[in-house]
């Protein structure tokens, strides 16, 4: 097997990784060869993503040829609030002493409010900036002071949307933050591509999850996302896996500050 996709012996951390599109990434990224560190902001949740994942575990790694000769084995996962610099800074210090070294981190850890702007209260307004934007500065800022540090390079995925290119009534705030993980992206890459860090987004189209079940159940907007995309439908959590194990992996080693659309082609066509 090729090992330009493997993920063998890399550690990686993946934000908002308890359930829907982050659980699905970290799962795939395990299922590569990596070890996951999983995250959320509660930790019983966490501890239950954790031990589900790892009782999986093996079954995956038959499924994708690895069931041995792997170097780490067991999924991790630490609760904090991606939003609180201490917190981070914290969780980046265990994991110092622990001798763990994130190779790879996935900024996933996003909410969503909609409602519209001149309705729209600051507090909402901070909070979805602060969840959706600031927090992969600060987690991503944490990783990359490591990262160049070891002189090993890395690789940040930040997760975007098809928000981070056209903006949608009533979601104005996700809406900046999105495209700023764009830019945020970009940045990134501008400063730590020389230290063989690849930064670079994907961008989700309308994807069946837990934060969009009020959308699917909605018939009119059922219909405008089916129409919206030549793929005539909704994506599932696990189609995004393969474009986060190729930004994970030497397979995108000369790839700096792109954001990949998996959107059913939404973005492609009129
Ligand atoms: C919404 C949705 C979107 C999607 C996704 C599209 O309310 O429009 O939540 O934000 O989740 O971001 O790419």
């Amino acid at each position: 097997m090729s090992t330009l996709f493997d993920l063998n012996g890399r550690t990686a951390l993946v934000t908002g990784s308890t359930r829907g599109i982050g659980l699905a990434l970290a799962e795939g990224l395990a299922q590569a060869g990596a070890r996951v560190i999983l995250n959320g902001t509660r930790a019983e949740a966490v501890e239950h993503a954790v031990a589900a994942l790892n009782a999986r575990l093996p079954e995956l790694l038959r499924a994708s040829g690895r069931a041995n000769g792997r170097t780490i084995d067991r999924a991790l996962g630490v609760a904090f609030d991606v939003t609180d610099e201490a917190a981070v800074s914290a969780a980046f210090a265990g994991w110092d002493r622990e001798g763990i070294h994130v190779d790879i981190l996935v900024n996933n850890a996003g909410i969503q409010f909609r409602q519209p702007l001149v309705d729209l209260q600051l507090a909402d307004w901070r909070r979805v900036i602060d969840t959706n934007l600031t927090a992969a500065f600060i987690v991503g800022r944490e990783a990359a002071r490591r990262m160049i540090a070891r002189g090993a390079g890395g690789k940040i995925i930040n997760i975007g949307s098809l928000t981070s290119e056209a903006a949608r009534a009533t979601v104005g705030a996700y809406t900046a933050a999105k495209g700023g993980i764009k830019m945020l992206t970009r940045a990134m890459s501008a400063e730590w591509a020389a230290h063989d860090i690849q930064a670079n987004a994907i961008g989700p189209g309308y994807i069946l999850t837990d934060m969009n079940a009020p959308l699917v159940a909605d018939e009119s907007f059922d219909t405008w996302v089916k129409n919206s995309n030549p793929a005539r439908r909704w994506g599932k959590p696990e189609e995004l896996v393969g474009t986060a194990v190729y930004l994970a992996s030497a397979a995108s080693s000369y790839v700096n500050g792109q954001i990949i659309y998996v959107d059913g082609g939404w973005l492609a066509v009129l």
